[in-house]
């Protein structure tokens, strides 16, 4: 018996006049942030500075893995942890659904999209491999991605490829195209008549590039080809219009930049698209073109999606073009000085809507491990390196709360290390 019907069947007799007056209000503490709308600029990346728990003993400058939970959001999902532990499967029986409806009605209104083409999954990779699992592929079918993408998504091309006999053709992205018009072609060129779906990342992970993703669709749609957009690092990082980019699919994972306590993403089909995705898990959904049917994992940490809302207010009270604009110029802070300088790489494009957060740097003749290495035990910065095809360097990826003074002391260390 599914526990709906159950519920229909014993539901009201059997839970009772007893939990009416029990205490079933999971609302958070809605904060109240208005004194920061006075503060200057200065004073407000200070006071976000402090919102965060911080390890003294390394500057993070690695936060693509995903990024720490502001203090605020974190007491309401402790908060919410405490709540449905007292409250057990009657929150799951009587209010569970709601809650995910009204958080992925209101995720579905900050990427602009419509709410029944969004639903809430546990990360990026669990949003793309339901597409890359569930796409109704035939043999000789044909893929495309770039061997700059995340290395799981490629794992799963490479297991329908061998499930399938789906063929794989996989391009390189230059770190610094002359114009959109040279992405658009290289994955153009690769197109033939038996060509199904195209995987593009909306930012390279190892570089911070982002793609001309509109371009890319527009382009594919008119030889009848599909796109599935990576957009792990994006949502919460700059703003994101999914109706806008014109794709089919589009995945994140929100305990990245929406800084969500780890455990949430988001899964985007195109409301004609939904229907031909065959399920992974089963579902209780029948309609074909209802996306619930395709993101039923049974039970999981609930408190984790509600503190979704939270991290949106979070969102909300900095503004999404305030921390789009923070995370650039913290980026271009020290990228902008370390361009010029003798021996230093830096692999991701100078264009400023071409990058956001991340960037990459090396230094000639240096291993990118070494780098990495020094930079945490002689300079106690935290950075991830990367030697891969044309990205040989160290990410880096800092955050809102990285000030002025974090960077200067990493600028002036790459610079030592360069000469
Ligand atoms: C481009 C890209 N895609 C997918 C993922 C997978 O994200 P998650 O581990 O949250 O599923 C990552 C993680 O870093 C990534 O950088």
């Amino acid at each position: 018996m599914k526990k709906r019907d159950f519920l229909k069947t014993f539901g009201t007799a059997a839970i009772g006049a007893p939990f009416f007056s029990f205490d079933s209000n999971l609302n958070y503490n809605h904060l109240d942030y208005s004194e920061r709308n006075n503060l200057s600029e200065k004073e407000f990346w200070k006071k976000i500075r402090e919102d965060y728990t911080l390890k003294k003993d390394y500057i993070n400058l690695e936060n693509g893995y995903y990024c720490i939970t502001p203090n605020p959001t974190l007491n309401n999902f402790i908060s919410h942890v405490k709540k449905i532990n007292i409250q057990g499967s009657y929150y799951m029986r009587h209010h569970r659904d709601k809650d995910n409806r009204r958080i992925e009605t209101r995720l579905a209104k900050f990427l602009s999209c419509s709410p029944e083409e969004l639903v809430v999954t546990r990360n990026t990779t669990e949003s793309l491999d339901l597409i890359v699992g569930g796409f109704p592929w035939k043999k000789g079918d044909e893929a495309i991605y770039a061997t700059q993408d995340y290395g799981a998504m490629q794992q799963m091309f490479k297991l329908v490829s061998k499930r399938y006999g789906v063929v794989n053709k996989i391009v390189s992205v230059p770190n610094h195209p002359k114009s959109d018009e040279e992405i658009v072609k290289l994955y153009e060129d690769q197109i033939t008549s038996k060509t199904k779906l195209i995987m593009v990342c909306h930012m390279i992970n190892i570089t911070g590039h982002i793609l001309p993703i509109r371009k890319i669709c527009d382009m594919a749609h008119k030889y009848g080809v599909e796109v599935m957009v990576d957009g792990a690092h994006c949502v919460g990082h700059f703003k994101v219009n999914i109706s806008e980019l014109n794709c089919d699919y589009y995945g994140s994972s929100l305990h990245k930049w929406l800084s969500t306590p780890l455990g949430v993403g988001i899964l985007y089909v195109s409301k004609n698209k939904i229907s031909k995705i065959n399920p992974l898990l089963a579902s209780h959904v029948d309609e074909e073109d209802n996306i619930l049917r395709l993101n039923h994992i049974g039970t999981h940490p609930v408190y984790t999606d509600l503190a979704i809302d939270n991290a949106l207010d979070y969102q909300e009270m900095i503004g999404v073009d305030r921390k789009e604009n923070r995370l650039r110029y913290i980026q271009r802070y020290w990228s902008d000085r370390l361009r010029k300088v003798k021996n230093i790489v830096i692999n991701t494009p100078i264009e400023k809507h071409k990058s956001c957060g991340i960037a990459n740097v090396g230094i000639k003749n240096m291993d990118p491990g070494k780098l990495a290495k020094v930079l945490l035990d002689k300079y106690q910065i935290f950075t991830v390196a990367i030697n891969h095809e044309n990205v040989v360097g160290c990410r880096i990826s800092p955050n809102v709360y990285t000030n002025e003074q974090d960077l200067e002391h990493f600028i002036s260390s790459i610079k030592e290390l360069a000469t």
